[in-house]
């Protein structure tokens, strides 16, 4: 019997300009292109681009998303784009590969737990009662800036969630010498003109300034750990003690210096721009705010301390904070590099290809979620998500490389909404016109301007 052989039919391709392909529809506006791009192509399920000199597949379904990063993960690596995140978090969950990650993710994943967090929580309610009495004295004042209302808290909560049981000057020094290697490290990922890191640039300078002065603080933390037996309550100690059960072995020194940066890198401006955007839509939808007070209400009664099982019994809640991240991923794209081929229905994409994956447009597809771009949390109930593919919500990513931080982050920020909407009203600002800047997180453009009452 002749074999039957499916037509290999070649990846859509998106027409550009010469040379520079698609790049400066890209660059004017990553997530307007990537709809225009839905629009054109959905049927298609991928298209090629080309951005700057290289060329990717944009997957635009959640079943192609699957393929990629859950039932064929192992043919996909992190790809070029992570090497700068590599120079400074190092080697870390966000940017190892291979056998390596495998083992790092095995040692960090019991600190994930659920018994863990609800020790976690304790500390995130605390900051959240000490952030609202702060905030108590700027409200009188006029509309609070909520960026950097959110941003204040969330370091916070990750540096004492990270270190917290070491003294309280180090984790001051050391909390802002983390903020600053972020904030260098974002100014050197998008620069596009970037020389190697021993070229003298002030950029350069800056970086390794900044790179010297976090390993001095952090070195000198674990080391001052190693010296006692005692347990304490953070993650750091988690991952101190930590012992990988297939080979008996403990991360080294530099190890935990890798891990310790990539949980503050990627758990601080991601739950930050998170809480902002939310309070920006309970602002603009009394509504919803009405509901979500209501139900925070029902559930303290007259306590003003949650506890984590609080945050846990609150279905609206959680509902509103999903929609956020539907609506306004702060991970709006994530990239994988093919390392052999792979076929998608009649498409066969070659090894050594670049793959987006774009949590924001699945977030937008009409099929999934008609009418996309309105707030709407009930969305979430139950029904409604039972019918939609569950690759079509991906705030924290899928399959093996899912956010190791998920429950962590939900968890701060139930508990950081429940104890301000408890004590607060939130009018907005009239006028104010709020937009997206997707940089490597997806950030509002402006100041996010709130009066809390
Ligand atoms: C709203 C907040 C957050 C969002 C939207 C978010 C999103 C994501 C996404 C999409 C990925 C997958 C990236 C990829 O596959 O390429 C990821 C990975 C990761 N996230 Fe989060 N994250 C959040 C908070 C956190 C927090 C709070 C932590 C730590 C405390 C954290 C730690 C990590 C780590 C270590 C990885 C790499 C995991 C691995 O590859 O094994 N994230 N995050």
């Amino acid at each position: 019997m002749e074999a039957m052989h499916a037509t290999i039919l070649p990846i859509p391709v998106h027409p550009g300009l010469p040379l520079v392909g698609n790049s400066f529809e890209y660059i004017r506006n990553p997530l307007a292109f990537m709809r225009r791009l839905l629009d054109t192509y959905g049927e298609q399920r991928m298209v090629r681009i080309q951005v700057g000199n290289r060329t990717t597949t944009l997957m635009l379904k959640p079943e192609e998303t699957k393929q990629v990063i859950q039932e064929n993960n192992r043919n996909y690596g992190r790809g070029k784009s992570f090497a700068i995140l590599r120079e400074f978090l190092g080697n870390g969950l966000l940017t190892s590969e291979g056998d390596f990650w495998r083992r790092q993710r095995r040692l960090a994943q019991p600190a994930f737990h659920r018994q863990k967090l609800a020790l976690l929580a304790e500390t995130m309610i605390d900051e959240a009662i000490s952030w609202v009495n702060r905030l108590e004295q700027s409200a009188s004042k006029g509309p609070v800036n909520i960026s950097t209302a959110t941003t204040d808290v969330t370091l916070r909560i990750v540096t004492r969630t990270l270190f917290g049981s070491s003294l309280a000057d180090e984790l001051d020094d050391l909390s802002k010498a983390l903020a600053n290697l972020n904030h260098v490290a974002n100014n050197a990922v998008i620069n596009p003109i970037r020389l190697p890191k021993w070229v003298p640039t002030p950029d350069n300078r800056a970086f390794n300034k900044a790179t010297a002065q976090v390993n001095n603080l952090i070195f000198g933390i674990i080391e001052s750990r190693r010296q006692t037996d005692q347990h304490r309550d953070d993650l750091l100690d988690m991952l101190l003690h930590a012992i990988d059960e297939e080979t008996g072995e403990r991360m080294s020194d530099e190890q935990l210096r890798d891990e310790m940066v990539t949980l503050f890198t990627a758990g601080h401006e991601t739950t930050a721009t998170s809480m902002a955007w939310t309070l920006h839509l309970l602002a603009q939808h009394p509504e919803v705010l009405a509901r979500i007070k209501a139900e925070i209400q029902a559930t303290l009664g007259q306590r003003k301390r949650p506890s984590a099982d609080d945050l846990r019994a609150m279905p609206y809640l959680s509902r509103v904070v999903n929609e956020s991240l539907r609506l306004y991923p702060p991970a709006w794209i994530m990239s994988r590099l093919s390392l052999g081929p792979d076929q998608f229905g009649n498409y066969r994409l070659e090894a050594n290809s670049g793959v987006l994956i774009s949590p924001y447009v699945l977030h937008h597809d009409p099929v999934s979620w008609p009418n996309p771009d309105r707030f709407d949390p009930d969305r979430f109930a139950p029904d409604k998500a039972r019918e939609r593919h569950a690759y079509a919500f991906l705030p924290f990513g899928g399959g093996p490389r899912l956010c190791i931080g998920n429950q962590f982050a939900l968890m701060e920020m139930q508990a950081l909404l429940t104890v301000l909407l408890n004590r607060f009203d939130l009018k907005p600002v009239p006028d104010l016109q709020i937009t997206t800047q997707p940089l490597i997180t997806l950030r509002p453009r402006q100041s996010i301007k709130i009066y809390l009452q």
